[in-house]
């Protein structure tokens, strides 16, 4: 028996224990209504996250059936296209991509409607100028995955979609941001402050990442936003170990 599902035997134990201890009425969860409000919920959304749309994206890859099966594969193709026409929009030329609309301070001071918001709203972009490796990447990835489920219903779309993760993806690698350059070239304060692209490239390693109000900024400057260490890793590093033991399981 694979691993797969001595862990589910495991769970379903543990659930089996808990409707006995507790005497809950019989429990039949309701998956396609679960999947429907759930994708309601993204349509009353503005669902411009590029990461938000990758996985959506590899969810119908991995469970197109079950989409078909809850009636809602035209709807959650329909939603992922609306974030993607966004996103072609915002790939305005091969090494240009708009990363935000919006100043997160100015406009968490407002409560009301989006109509009725008038206050300065900038509109942020990376270009060779201000590279950030890790927006252009996520912009790789949300094209290319949904390039792929694409493919099956509008070919024309799938190659667009395929273009835009393409040019991203060199964007990306070609402008990288890093901090010192290969020895014996010298490295101090003023590597650090230069507005150069990094030389170097770190693979493997999980920034830390946003903050609690979501801001992130990719600056070398910022360490609370960008800095590496071998606690933050620690838990990715097992998931991947994780993913790695499941996929070798034969699912
Ligand atoms: C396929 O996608 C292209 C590009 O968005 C669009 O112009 C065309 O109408 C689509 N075709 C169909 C059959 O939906």
């Amino acid at each position: 028996m694979s691993k797969i599902n001595t862990f589910f035997i495991f769970l379903f134990s543990l659930l089996l224990i808990n409707v006995s201890c507790f005497h809950l009425p019989d429990f039949k969860p309701d998956y396609k209504e679960v999947l429907r409000l759930s994708l309601l919920f993204y349509e009353s959304q503005s669902f411009t996250m590029a990461f938000t749309s990758t996985i959506l994206a590899w969810g119908v890859k991995e469970y197109k059936d079950g989409y078909k099966e809850a009636d809602q594969y035209k709807e959650v193709l329909e939603a992922i296209k609306w974030a993607t026409d966004y996103f072609i929009k915002c790939h305005v030329s091969p090494n240009e991509f708009y990363g935000q609309v919006g100043d997160f301070p100015i406009d968490h001071m407002f409560w009301g409607r989006p109509e009725d918001m008038t206050m300065t709203r900038p509109a942020y972009k990376i270009d060779p100028n201000h590279p950030g490796s890790d927006l252009a990447g996520e912009g790789a990835a949300v094209f290319a995955a949904t390039s792929l489920i694409f493919n099956d219903v509008n070919r024309t779309y799938a190659e667009e979609l395929l273009r835009h993760s393409v040019e991203l993806y060199n964007f990306a690698k070609t402008y990288r941001r890093f901090s010192c350059p290969d020895r014996p070239a010298s490295c101090g304060w003023e590597q650090f402050r230069s507005p150069l692209p990094n030389p170097q490239i770190l693979h493997g390693a999980v920034v830390s990442g946003p903050d609690q109000n979501d801001l992130y900024e990719d600056v070398r400057e910022d360490f609370g936003y960008n800095e590496v260490t071998l606690y933050y890793n620690a838990g990715f590093q097992s998931a991947v170990a994780g993913l790695i033991q499941l996929q070798s399981d034969d699912l």
